[in-house]
Parts: structure tokens; sequence; C-alpha cells
């Protein structure tokens, strides 16, 4: 898949972008947010077989660029109706700028319209979560996106350092996509 807008791409992930993914996977500056501060400590190998494993899916992993440089990556999964996506800007710099908004807007409008996943699969609603630490990506979600929170799930799991961490969930149907951005 790529879409663009303005200075923005979102693509798919080639094979040539795996060096760069497993740097951001393994630092562990990158990946607090997820839960592994130590990073994921992935081989090289394993980050070029997750690559070609999406080939030819529905359900993708991206490279998000702005002004032509890859500054973090973005992944959605199918299943029936709905998508689960999940969105990570790597580079320190690009964050706080307003760009978190525009992507996660042109990926929904993406996953709600593409003509080679609707035809297949219409999707009905896109389900997300994030953890109960990560205040910012919460602001963003209910404050600008506007998105519906539909709860907590307690100490759903224990992160890389043997702590329990709760987890917020999100969702946002294409009924309440539409009708808050009037997108045809
Ligand atoms: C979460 C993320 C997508 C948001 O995108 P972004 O481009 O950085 O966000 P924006 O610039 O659009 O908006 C940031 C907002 O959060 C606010 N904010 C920043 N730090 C905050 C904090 N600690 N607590 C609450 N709000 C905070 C900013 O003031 C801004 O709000 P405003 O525009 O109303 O002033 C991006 O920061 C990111 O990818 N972070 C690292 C990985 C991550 O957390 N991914 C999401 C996992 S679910």
């Amino acid at each position: 898949m790529r879409i663009e807008r303005d200075n923005i791409v979102i693509r798919s992930a080639t094979v040539d972008d795996a060096i760069q993914l497993n740097k951001w996977w393994n630092d562990g500056r990158v990946m607090e947010h997820a839960g592994f501060p130590y990073g994921l400590g992935e081989p090289l190998e394993d980050t070029i077989e997750n690559v070609k494993s999406k080939k030819g899916k529905l359900s993708q992993l991206c490279i998000i660029e702005i002004d032509g440089k890859p500054v973090g990556e973005l992944n959605y999964n199918i299943e029936g109706d709905t998508a689960y996506p999940g969105w990570k800007i790597c580079e320190f710099d690009y964050q706080n700028k307003g760009y978190g908004l525009k992507i996660i807007m042109m990926l929904f409008e993406f996953l709600f319209k593409d003509e080679s996943i609707n035809s297949k699969c219409q999707i009905n609603k896109i389900v997300w979560d994030t953890m109960l630490e990560n205040k910012r990506a919460q602001h963003v979600y209910e404050n600008k996106i506007r998105a519906r929170r539909t709860g907590f799930r307690e100490n759903a799991w224990k992160d890389q350092t043997g702590k329990w961490r709760t987890a917020v969930d999100y969702e946002m149907t294409r009924e309440e996509f539409y009708s808050r951005y009037k997108r045809s």
C-alpha cells in the first residue's frame, strides 16, 4: 500500500527497510512506550522474515516517511470487519509536531475506503489500545481524534521489567469516522 498527503507518505515496508526497523525495535528508548524499555533484542534475520511474511497480505507493516525521510512505522491486522492498527513515530524530532493526528487520520481513511481491502471484507470498525502510562497517546486519541474509549484492561500483561501494565482500549466505527470527518 501507499498513501500520501502533503509531506507524509505511508507505504508498505520492503526488505530494504529491515535494517531501519530492526534499529528502532531494538532501541529501548523507542520501544519503552510499548513496554520494552530494553528493546526487543530481535535479530535482523527475524525482522527480514517479518517484512517478507506481510507480502501480498491484507495486513501490512508500513514505513512512515516525512519529507522523504523514514521517521516511524505502523502496522494493521485485519480480522473480519475489524482493523487492528498500531503506530509509532520513532524519530523523536518528529514527535509532538502534529504529525500523529495526520498519520492516524490518513490511515483510518485508507482502511475504511481502500477498494482492495473493503471488497474482500468491509471494515466497519478500527480497534486499538495504548498503555495507561502513555498520556500523550490518550490525549491525542481522546481530544484530537475524538475516538471512543471502550474500557481499561487492568494488569493486562507483564512488561519486560516484570511490571504489570494496564491497557486502555479505543474504537472508531465507520459511522463515527464519516459523521465526524464528513469525507465521502
Ligand atoms: C503517540 C503519537 C502517535 C502522537 O503523535 P504526535 O505527532 O507526537 O502527537 P501530536 O503532535 O499530534 O499531539 C501531541 C499532543 O499531546 C500532548 N502531549 C504531549 N505530551 C503529553 C503528555 N505527557 N501528557 C498529555 N499530553 C501530552 C501535546 O500537548 C499535544 O496536544 P495538543 O496538540 O492538544 O497541544 C507519537 O507521539 C508517537 O508515535 N509516540 C511514540 C510511540 C507511541 O506512543 N505510539 C502510540 C502507541 S499506542
